[in-house]
């Protein structure tokens, strides 16, 4: 929130997660979507230009949330393709003080290939505009008690560097306080002993290896059902989109079948069934 000011919007795709608003509300910032998905279901780049364009002509700056890969609450990850063109769009207006930060919470949840891949294509906004991440230990590690995450700012200058290091330590003390000892203990061992680091990782692969059956069973059920919902390759959450969202979801509840209303949608977590119980899930979703 330090990169904007008092009153002024953070810019989001319309289906977020829901504490970005009260992260907003908090820090007496506001949150401002763009239309996340095309007619065709691909992310909606012109309107992500549009909406920037609004904010900067209004605010002079703006501050960009993108959740990928395996957006909560859709389960969308971009392409490359699709990254290149938001790169376009960010360096089009990179003359006033544009800043994109990277929620990478699931990173290491996504479907196959290199985690890192999509890094290359931010590469071009080094230096001309603002990069942050945002990472979690918890999801990471699998720690979910740990409370352990960063923020990862890109600042070449060592000067400018240490500025925001300054600033975000502050911001952090007046807000959550630090992180936890034990876990930023943890977490060190973790990236830093490699038979630690080699448990670890496999220990992640067998619940990633878990997901990604359930995922692969919805998407087998889904689509001859005709449920309509974003591509989705990986990730603990999915949202079929819904005209009558709360009523289905009341409907469904009668059935002992749990999910998550909001404007025109449902949000399913996968990461809370299991495959055995995909097709009730998704019988429900459709009747
Ligand atoms: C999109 C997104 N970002 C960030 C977080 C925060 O992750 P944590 O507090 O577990 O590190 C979550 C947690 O659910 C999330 O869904």
């Amino acid at each position: 929130m330090n990169y904007l000011q008092s009153g002024q919007a953070l810019l989001t795709p319309n289906f977020y997660w829901g504490p970005y608003q009260t992260l907003c509300e908090e820090h007496e910032r506001t949150l401002d979507t763009f239309r996340m998905f095309t007619e065709a279901g691909t992310l909606d780049v012109a309107a992500l230009d549009a909406k920037l364009t609004e904010h900067l002509a209004k605010q002079g700056r703006a501050l960009i949330f993108l959740n990928d890969p395996c957006n909560n609450p859709t389960g969308y990850s971009m392409t490359r393709g699709e990254w290149k063109q938001v790169v376009e769009v960010l360096l089009k207006h990179a003359d006033k003080p544009v800043t994109l930060l990277v929620d990478m919470a699931y990173w290491l949840y996504a479907g196959d290939g290199d985690p890192r891949a999509f890094l290359a294509e931010l590469v071009p906004l080094l230096g001309k505009t603002g990069l942050l991440f945002a990472w979690s230990g918890s999801k990471s590690y699998t720690h979910y008690g740990l409370r352990v995450g960063a923020l990862l700012a890109c600042v070449a200058d060592d000067k400018d560097r240490n500025a925001t290091q300054a600033a975000l330590a502050y911001a952090c003390r007046g807000t959550w306080s630090n992180c936890v000892r034990g876990g930023l203990v943890a977490v060190t061992k973790l990236l830093t002993d490699a038979n630690l680091k080699n448990a670890c990782d496999s220990e992640r692969a067998k619940f990633k290896q878990l997901l990604q059956s359930r995922v692969k069973a919805f998407n087998a059920a889904a689509t001859p059902k005709g449920l309509k919902y974003p591509r989705y390759e990986g990730g603990f959450f999915v949202t079929v989109f819904h005209p009558e969202a709360e009523a289905q979801a009341e409907k469904m509840k009668s059935k002992g079948v749990y999910v998550v209303p909001q404007k025109g949608a449902l949000r399913v977590a996968l990461c809370s069934a299991s495959e055995a119980d995909v097709p009730r899930l998704v019988d429900a979703l459709a009747s």
